[in-house]
């Protein structure tokens, strides 16, 4: 790692820069895009496609008070009930527009807590996927899973609907820690979910950790870690706590006065990272760790690791359709993102059309940007001739701007004529790089912390 003073004045600590799971970011989308832009872009995909698809279910039991997660909470089950029903609607007023022999690669679902809708829920739901489309051979339908909130029941149903990878919401297993961020959740729960879900055939496992918690200390996040390693997921998300209490009102619950200073920050990334590093993970981007075996090790080995708005994957599909209120779809054209508010969604599809917001249609070089950004945060590098063949440009432009970069991180990029990469040394600064080829980027939008 550069040194911390290098760092900090670059800006390491102070700027707020966006995690890239899309280019542009969800911030800069516009009601450019409605219905019926979308509504043709389902149509543009080409028949027998394999495609994506994440669905969102905005319900918890508990709110934790870190949670950023767009979601509410409910004891009761008719809201689930209502928005299932929806869901349903969805799917179908989808497969009224999508073209004949579409396969599904991935499935994803999310929140919020998908793990609380119950087994007829469950069944329900996968029933009107498998409606949709069917699996792609080699598919993956991973769901997120709150160890709390799971029972062999909702397991099996599940599993019943092919589920093959289970993220699971870890956080930290510290006691203190997990009374200031209220979510407590033993070792020993998550330890049983994670046996109860390889017992029942789902051998591919997530975890989520986070750095930058109140009260997080070197020897606590080692502990945590420790305790995470026993479990052996797969792959290992280690976000960085993101405090935006303007936005995700229930984080002012925390005790803001614990929460680790920046350089805290870094320290804590670095103590994780080195012990999953030393347990054999291969490090994924900037902050996933997966065992060789795993489908990102494979896709980073073989240059062939993407991101999108879960973050990294192995997905080649080029079209992710985002189901459910707030959901983010990517099309070949551009993005599309469904009405935010779980009431505003459902009335849209009751009234039979789809819910699109907002969204962005690509235009002028906002693919050769968004392909920089991806490629920096996957694979540390930008190749010159793989753009310049993909978008026509010369060589010599390519360096130009790559130079111009470089020299706003005082050199410390390695720029030649074959590209652009940042070094080991460097990649703490991997976003803010990444910043520096987002056009659209202004201060009013860097909501989240660098680290
Ligand atoms: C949408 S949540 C769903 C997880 C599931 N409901 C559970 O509780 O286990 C997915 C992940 O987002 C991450 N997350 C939520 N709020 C965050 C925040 N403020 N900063 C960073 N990561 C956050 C957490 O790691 C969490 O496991
Ligand atoms: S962490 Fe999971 S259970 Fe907690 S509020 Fe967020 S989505 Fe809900």
């Amino acid at each position: 790692m550069r040194s911390k003073t290098q760092l900090e004045r670059l800006g390491l600590f102070d700027a707020k820069v966006p995690r890239y799971t899309s280019y542009p970011t969800a911030p800069h989308f516009s009601d450019a895009v409605d219905a019926a832009r979308v509504t043709r872009w389902i149509g543009a995909i080409p028949e027998g496609s394999r495609i994506s698809l994440y669905v969102h279910v905005p319900f918890c039991r508990r709110l934790c008070w870190f949670c950023a997660c767009r979601t509410q909470g409910t004891q009761s089950d008719a809201p689930v009930a209502a928005y299932l029903t929806v869901l349903q609607q969805e799917l179908a007023l989808l497969a009224r527009h999508l073209p004949k022999g579409v396969t599904l690669s991935r499935l994803h679902w999310g929140g919020g807590t998908p793990t609380l809708l119950s087994p007829a829920m469950i069944t329900d739901l996968a029933g009107a996927i498998a409606a949709l489309a069917p699996f792609a051979p080699g598919y993956e339908f991973s769901v997120e899973v709150d160890p709390n909130e799971i029972d062999t029941p909702r397991l099996a149903a599940l599993r019943n609907a092919g589920m093959n990878r289970a993220s699971i919401g870890v956080q930290d297993f510290d006691p203190l820690i997990q009374t200031s961020i209220g979510r407590e959740q033993s070792f020993e729960v998550t330890r049983d979910v994670t046996m109860a879900l390889r017992e029942a055939g789902v051998h591919s496992l997530n975890a989520d950790i986070l750095f930058g918690l109140p009260h997080q200390t070197g020897p606590r996040i080692t502990d945590s870690v420790q305790k995470l390693l026993s479990l052996a997921p797969d792959r290992v998300a280690l976000y960085g706590y993101a405090h935006v209490p303007w936005m995700a009102r229930r984080q002012s619950m925390l005790p803001s006065d614990a929460l680790p200073t920046p350089p805290e920050r870094l320290d804590l990334f670095e103590t994780a990272r080195q012990l999953f590093v030393w347990d054999g993970y291969d490090e994924i981007g900037i902050d996933h760790f997966a065992l060789p075996s795993d489908g990102l090790s494979i896709a980073q080995r073989n240059r062939g690791l993407c991101r999108n708005f879960q973050g990294y994957t192995d997905d080649p599909a080029e079209v992710l359709i985002g189901i459910g209120a707030s959901s983010i779809s990517r099309f070949p054209q551009g993005y599309a993102q469904n009405a935010a508010g779980t009431s505003a969604h459902i009335s849209a599809i009751r009234d039979g059309r789809f819910s699109t917001a907002r969204g962005h249609a690509f235009a002028g070089d906002d693919r050769l940007r968004a392909r920089i950004i991806e490629a920096l945060m996957c694979d540390f590098s930008v190749s010159t001739p793989a753009l310049s063949e993909a978008f026509g440009i010369s060589p010599a432009t390519l360096r130009a701007m790559f130079d111009a970069v470089n020299a706003r991180f005082e050199s410390c990029l390695e720029v030649t004529d074959r590209g652009l990469t940042i070094p080991p040394a460097a990649r703490p600064l991997t976003r803010m790089v990444a910043r520096a080829f987002d056009a659209f980027d202004d201060q009013k939008t860097r909501h989240s912390s660098a680290i």
